[in-house]
């Protein structure tokens, strides 16, 4: 599992916000989405143990925390480590793009 997470880290998150900044297509929100529905279950509806990521008003301030958070990069928890590849208008953009879909 570790391995697989140092290559979402590596590889997937630069790959999918290159995609992102295409100027057609789907929403800067759905592309970053798709990389969060690998975990969070698809379309974001959830995959136990993990919640469900549709719906969420919580998700701006809960990326943030995470982005800003002062836990040391080895030791961090895997979603501070994610938020931390993530600009703020990419935080926006996600937010809008799951707060907009109806919840579970
Ligand atoms: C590599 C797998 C993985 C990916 C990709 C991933 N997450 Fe997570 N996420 C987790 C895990 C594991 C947890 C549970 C962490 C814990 O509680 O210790 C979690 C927890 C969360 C939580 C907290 C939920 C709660 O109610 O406690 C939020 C919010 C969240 N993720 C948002 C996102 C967003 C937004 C994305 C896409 C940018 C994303 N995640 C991508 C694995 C992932």
């Amino acid at each position: 599992m570790s391995r697989l997470r140092a290559l979402l880290m590596t590889a997937a998150i630069p790959a999918v916000m290159s995609a992102a900044t295409q100027a057609d297509g789907p929403s800067r929100g759905e592309v970053l989405a798709s990389t969060c529905h690998a975990c969070h279950g698809p379309e974001g509806r959830g995959s136990p143990p993990l919640p469900p990521l549709r719906g969420r008003s919580d998700l701006r301030t809960q990326l943030l925390a995470w982005k800003s958070s002062a836990e040391a990069s080895g030791d961090a928890h895997l979603m501070i480590r994610f938020a931390r590849g993530l600009s703020e208008a990419d935080i926006d953009a996600l937010a809008a793009y799951f707060a907009a879909k109806d919840a579970p």
